[in-house]
């Protein structure tokens, strides 16, 4: 048992108690007792010696549970988590659509100040002047991510605005899908350079910065295809995300002593333009047909981003699988 006033943080694990849970003659602690907030951890075989007193005091405990969850502990741990994106600078590549757009409108909303590129500068610009408009900072930079120079401009247009970044985000990619027998080796090239070199490119604009403040966060957007294959059509990509996530692995094991905080992210079907990057039409036919089936909006993935940068800086979510419920792979 842990007495939540002396540790606030604690709180997550507390269940709140309810009529159901207390009629149960297996129940355990799970709320408050003698007055007084206890932890018991989900799974532990602690039974309070005095339980039947918790359901003697159902309504007083709840009440208590209440308050103590608005006054002392709920708040602390919101703010910081609040705090952990609020102000800092996050560089997204990919932005100007899809689960790039998604993910600056929705840190932008938590205080982020967004510097977002991607080829297509008018659609940037126009999400730039709606993040100021609801009273964010954003800033949009043409760029080429298969384009070395450009991605530096990228990170050097982020320092000089903004004086630092935080947290990159490498999230522009594409996915022709087509069998490997069609031999579309301009789309292979066209996959590698962005999914692969682009995120490379991404890491090395980013890190003499991090490493000069001795911290930082570099999040890139690999697939569940980077964990599972699916061929024929998506062997090439398939390739390219599992790449991104042994790089992200790479990257952590080299940076973590330098305080970089490394996150893969690998999300199933989501609704985006991705799917028009695939020109071969069985392909196309077939991806359409399980995005129609499946896809969840993009700010589900955008949650899931902002959900890894709010953490304490001595945490770091390695990893995310975000699937649709009804994916089956
Ligand atoms: N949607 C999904 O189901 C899904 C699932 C798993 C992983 N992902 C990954 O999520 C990431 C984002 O994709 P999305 O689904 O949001 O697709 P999207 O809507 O097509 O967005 C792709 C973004 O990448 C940008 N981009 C493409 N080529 C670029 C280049 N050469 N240089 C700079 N930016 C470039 C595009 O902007 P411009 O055209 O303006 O440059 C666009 O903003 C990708 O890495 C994708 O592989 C998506």
């Amino acid at each position: 048992m842990t007495d939540v006033k002396a540790d606030p943080h604690r709180l997550r694990n507390i269940r709140k108690p309810t009529p159901k849970r207390h009629q149960s003659t297996i129940a355990r602690p799970h709320g408050l007792a003698h007055g007084r907030l206890v932890v018991c951890h989900q799974g532990d075989d602690v039974i309070d010696d005095n339980f039947s007193h918790v359901t003697e005091t159902f309504s007083h405990d709840l009440r208590l549970y209440q308050s103590l969850q608005s006054e002392v502990a709920l708040r602390p741990q919101g703010d910081i988590m609040t705090k952990n994106i609020e102000r800092k600078v996050v560089v997204i590549t990919g932005a100007s659509s899809g689960l790039g757009e998604s993910t600056a409108r929705h840190l932008a909303t938590r205080g982020a100040t967004m510097v977002l590129g991607a080829r297509r500068k008018d659609r940037l610009d126009l999400i730039a002047k709606d993040i100021r408009a609801n009273g964010g900072d954003a800033l949009a930079v043409e760029v080429d991510a298969t384009k070395r120079t450009q991605v530096e401009n990228l990170a050097k247009a982020a320092i000089d605005t903004y004086g630092k970044i935080d947290v990159w985000v490498n999230n522009a990619g594409i996915m022709p899908i087509a069998p490997l027998a069609q031999l579309r080796v301009d789309e292979w090239d066209r996959m590698i350079d962005l999914n692969i070199k682009g995120v490379l490119y991404g890491i090395a604009a980013a890190l003499p910065y991090m490493l000069k403040e001795n911290g930082g966060h570099i999040i890139n957007i690999a697939s569940v295809f980077g964990i599972k294959v699916f061929a024929p059509g998506g062997t090439v990509y398939c390739a390219t995300k599992a790449a991104v996530r042994s790089l992200t692995e790479g990257l952590r094991m080299e940076f973590h002593a330098n305080k970089i905080r490394t996150t893969i992210i690998s999300p199933g079907a989501v609704n985006s333009e991705l799917k028009e990057s695939t020109s071969d039409e069985a392909s196309s036919k077939a991806v359409d047909q399980l995005y129609k089936a499946w896809a969840i909006p993009a700010d589900s993935i955008a949650r899931a981003i902002a959900y890894a940068i709010e953490q304490p800086s001595d945490v770091d979510i390695n990893e995310i699988v975000v699937r649709p419920t009804v994916q089956d792979f």
